[in-house]
C-alpha cells in the first residue's frame, strides 16, 4: 500500500506542495555544502602526503590518528603504529575516517540534511516526497542508523586525539614552545569538534537519560544542561566543525606541501 502522498489516508491534492516560499533554498543549499566537503573529502584521502609538518608538528585531521607504517615519519607519535604498511592504492586517511565519517553519517541532524537534500524524503517540510513508499529506518540499511550511540563513543576517541594533535602544535622549529597560525587553526578546529560531539542527542541521553529526579543528581544535571545548550545549536556546530576540519586540513596540507608558509607568532 502507497504510504507517500497518494496514500489512501493522505489529502487529495493535485499539487506537489501549496508553499510558496523559497522552501528548496535551505535543500539546495544544504547539498551544495555536502557535496563540497565529500568531493574534498575525496580528493584528500587518496592525495596521501602533505599531512604532516615536522617543523611545527602540523598533523592534517584527515590523517590523524595516523597508525600505519606507511604513515610519514614522526606523524605517528601518539599511538605509535599498529598497523603494517598498506598497499599503494590505500592511504592511513582511508582507516582512521571510518569513525568520524560513521558519526557523522549517523547523525539525526545530518540525516535529516541528506534525506531532504539527495533523497528529497520529503525535500522539506509540507513538500511531497517523490517515492511512493515509506519505510523510515526500520529495514536495510537505514536500520543501521541506530548505532549512531556507539559511533559516539568512537567519536569522543576522535575528539580526544585530536585535542592532543592541537596540543602538540604548540611546537616550535627549533623545539621548545611555538604558536602559529596552523596552530591556531587546528585549536578553533578541535574546539568546534567538541561543540559539535558533545551537543550529539546521544550525549545528551546519556547525561541526563533514565533520571525521575534530576534535583537527586545535582552533577548529571548540570552536564545536561550544558549539554542541551551545545545540543540547542548542534545544527549550527555540524556545520561550523565540517566546515573547521576542513579548513584546517587544506592549512595544513598546504603549509606541508610549501604551497604556503606557516605565519609564526612564536618560534
Ligand atoms: S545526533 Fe548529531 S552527532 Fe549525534
Amino acid at each position: 500500500m502507497s504510504t507517500g502522498t497518494l496514500g489512501a489516508r493522505r489529502a487529495k491534492i493535485a499539487a506537489r506542495t501549496l508553499r510558496t516560499d523559497r522552501w528548496w533554498f535551505a535543500p539546495m543549499l544544504n547539498a551544495a555544502g555536502l557535496t563540497l566537503f565529500l568531493v574534498y573529502g575525496l580528493v584528500r584521502i587518496f592525495h596521501d602526503s602533505s599531512y604532516w609538518v615536522e617543523d611545527f608538528h602540523y598533523l592534517a585531521p584527515f590523517y590523524s590518528p595516523c597508525l600505519s607504517n606507511s604513515c610519514a615519519p614522526g606523524a605517528s607519535q601518539f599511538l605509535g603504529t599498529p598497523i603494517p604498511a598498506l598497499p599503494a592504492w590505500m592511504s592511513p586517511a582511508m582507516i582512521v575516517l571510518v569513525l568520524p565519517g560513521g558519526f557523522r553519517a549517523t547523525c539525526y541532524y545530518y540525516r535529516k540534511t541528506y534525506y531532504r537534500a539527495f533523497w528529497f524524503s520529503p525535500p522539506a517540510c509540507a513538500v511531497a516526497e517523490p517515492h511512493k513508499l515509506y519505510s523510515g529506518e526500520t529495514r536495510f540499511p537505514l536500520i543501521f542508523q541506530n548505532i549512531h550511540r556507539y559511533f559516539f563513543y568512537l567519536a569522543v576517541l576522535v575528539a580526544a586525539i585530536l585535542t592532543y594533535d592541537a596540543i602538540d602544535a604548540f611546537h616550535g622549529k627549533d623545539g621548545g614552545l611555538g604558536i602559529g597560525l596552523g596552530t591556531l587553526v587546528l585549536l578553533a578546529n578541535v574546539v568546534l569538534i567538541w561543540a559539535y560531539t558533545l551537543g550529539c542527542h546521544s550525549c545528551r541521553s546519556i547525561t541526563g537519560g533514565r533520571l525521575n529526579h534530576f534535583s537527586r543528581h545535582p552533577i548529571r544535571y548540570w552536564a545536561w544542561t550544558q549539554v542541551s545548550w551545545l545540543n540547542a545549536r548542534h545544527q549550527l556546530f555540524a556545520w561550523l566543525s565540517l566546515f573547521s576540519v576542513m579548513i584546517a586540513d587544506l592549512y595544513v596540507w598546504l603549509v606541508a606541501s610549501g604551497t604556503i608558509t606557516d605565519l609564526r607568532i612564536i618560534n
